[in-house]
């Protein structure tokens, strides 16, 4: 974002709150744009205070943090999860939120552009949220900008708080990410999240199994970047290559909407479903992770396993948005 633009707000705080004005803090005032931004010092700083909003949520529910503080939600393709914590992140906080998922109804759909859209909505909001079909969207966004932005999935690009949230839900529940062995599973071409997460795991000693069809391999420049750092990596066509050696089972769905031929999504759309026989195969501590929504690569009669973490995985999204919205709006 534009820091000359900047402004301060002040807001004031119960005072029995572990958290206050922290506009020191390294994203008060920033953009959310990639991992790449992302040090391992400032995940652990981000997780801290998430796993406060944890605490504070189970003993509290909600507080007035960001009293007075408004998120535009800006989403031009399908969220369940991502829009709905946002929101609910911004409402236990005690502020307030401008809903447009529905681009149909709003100006966009009389041609407005991206940079005009989000100009128009900080004059409302004090902090914008985008989900947008183009990679590199959100980047564009926070050109024109002068609040934050923050990249809730760019096309094929990233999605870097589902990351973020993914790698709090692997420290919440093992406790460690160093030495673990993670397996990522589907769609690993078109899938942003496995971008997002494959990048952020390689600033940690993990082993990285890729297992996909032929044709929904890892892209190139997500490939160069793990050889860059090093991450030891194998690739397989075969769950059961890899299976009884994974810590993190992180499936994805087959992005029909991003194929260009619908007949190569029907080749590829079924390649992998777990099932309670594939978790017989599994660590006994391993767990399974999935950012949804799920179209058939999990069987509903795997939910009852203690290792199927993906519901506590969208409610550890919840915390770590809460902390995300925290500190960028300085409070944190
Ligand atoms: C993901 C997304 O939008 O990239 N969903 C989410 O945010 N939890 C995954 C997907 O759509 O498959």
């Amino acid at each position: 974002m534009n820091q000359m633009r900047r402004r301060h707000n002040s807001t004031s705080l119960s005072p029995h709150l572990p958290f206050g004005d922290r506009r020191d803090g390294p994203f008060y005032g920033k953009d959310i744009l990639s991992v790449g931004q992302f040090r391992r010092a400032d995940l652990q700083h981000i997780f801290g205070v998430a796993h406060e909003m944890r605490e504070m949520v189970t003993r509290v529910g909600s507080f007035d943090l960001l009293k007075g503080k408004i998120l535009a939600s800006l989403f031009y393709e399908p969220s369940t999860r991502t829009s709905a914590s946002f929101t609910a992140a911004m409402e236990r906080l005690g502020g307030s939120v401008i809903p447009i998922s529905e681009v149909r109804y709003s100006s966009v759909a009389k041609g407005e552009s991206l940079p005009d859209t989000v100009r128009t909505l900080e004059c409302y909001a004090d902090v914008i949220v985008l989900r947008h079909p183009e990679a590199g969207a959100s980047a564009i966004a926070a050109k024109h900008a002068s609040k934050p932005i923050i990249n809730a999935g760019d096309g094929v690009g990233e999605h870097p708080t589902q990351a973020l949230l993914d790698l709090f839900t692997i420290v919440e529940e093992i406790g460690h990410v160093d030495g673990l062995t993670v397996t990522l599973c589907g769609d690993l071409k078109y899938g942003r999240t496995v971008h997002s997460l494959a990048r952020l795991l390689s600033l940690f000693d993990v082993r990285l199994n890729f297992v996909s069809p032929e044709i929904l391999g890892l892209p190139d420049d997500v490939s160069e970047e793990l050889k860059a750092k090093k991450v030891p990596r194998s690739d397989h066509r075969d769950l059961d290559d890899v299976i009884g050696d994974t810590d993190v089972l992180y499936v994805t769905r087959v992005q029909k909407e991003r194929f260009e031929d619908a007949a190569q999504y029907e080749e590829v759309k079924g390649s992998y479903v777990i099932t309670p026989d594939t978790m017989a195969r599994a660590r006994d501590r391993m767990i399974l992770m999935h950012p949804f929504p799920r179209v058939g690569e999990i069987s509903m009669d795997v939910d009852h396993d203690p290792r199927a973490a993906y519901f506590r995985q969208m409610e550890y999204g919840l915390y770590v948005r809460m902390a995300l919205l925290a500190m960028v709006l300085g409070k944190a």
